[in-house]
């Protein structure tokens, strides 16, 4: 089985998609890594974010390996790394250059050591409407830009991070409207996506909401 889980910045997605994938023992791919990985390369290299070339050649070379070593680095999961990740992502050749990546780690899903795993969890922008547009199962997880962002003001504080919460709360409205307004796979959700909005619910309470959904749909 593959479910798609797509939802605006700091919406649950991972979180949910973890805790998914370890109860079904299901492989989970964060889709947002192949655009993290393509700005984090823009960064370390000093290129204009702007340079949409630069970002098209790391894209086409981008390998599931470069990008796990890419993951390590501190930047990655930073306010800066997510900006650069939107920016580059906007770029229509970018996303093209980096969908078969995605799409072929349903083919075989595999754990970290080589075990066969029952199915697939993808989470991201456009993973029900342009990566697995055949998904049996599509999520589209929401919640206020406030609450997203107290969420993710938490975490950046945990990190040691010294962002305001006012920062973040701006960061998280400008990586939406680009991530809805861009022309090419903008954010929105599959025709056929249930829709969770998970403003006034806890980790626990959207889990077992979702949980239900997919015992249903496995039987
Ligand atoms: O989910 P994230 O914060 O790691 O994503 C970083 C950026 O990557 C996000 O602002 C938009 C882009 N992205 C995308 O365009 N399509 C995806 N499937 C996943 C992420």
């Amino acid at each position: 089985m593959i479910i798609t889980i797509d939802g605006p910045a700091a919406a649950g997605k991972g979180t949910l998609a973890g805790a998914i994938a370890q109860k079904y023992k299901y492989a989970y791919f964060d889709t947002g890594m192949v655009y993290r990985a393509v700005g984090l390369l823009m960064i370390l290299n000093g290129k204009d974010l702007s340079d949409e070339a630069a970002a098209i050649e790391y894209a086409s070379n981008l390998t599931f390996p470069q990008m796990m070593e890419l993951s390590k680095n501190p930047e990655f999961r930073s306010a800066k790394g997510g900006q650069a990740a939107s920016i580059v992502s906007a770029i229509k050749d970018v996303r093209a250059k980096l969908l078969a990546m995605q799409q072929n780690f349903a083919l075989n899903p595999v754990f970290a050591d080589g075990t066969k795993a029952n199915g697939v969890v993808y989470d991201g922008r456009d993973t029900g409407t342009v990566v697995c547009p055949n998904a049996e199962l599509k999520l589209f997880i929401t919640a206020t830009p406030e609450v997203r962002a107290q969420r993710r003001f938490a975490e950046f504080q945990q990190k040691g991070s010294n962002l305001t919460y006012e920062e973040v709360l701006a960061d998280i409205k400008a990586r939406d409207e680009r991530d809805s307004n861009r022309s090419t796979a903008p954010l929105k959700p599959a025709d056929d996506a249930i829709i969770v909005d998970t403003s006034d619910l806890t980790i626990a309470e959207v889990f077992a909401h979702v949980d239900e959904i997919i015992k249903k749909r496995l039987k």
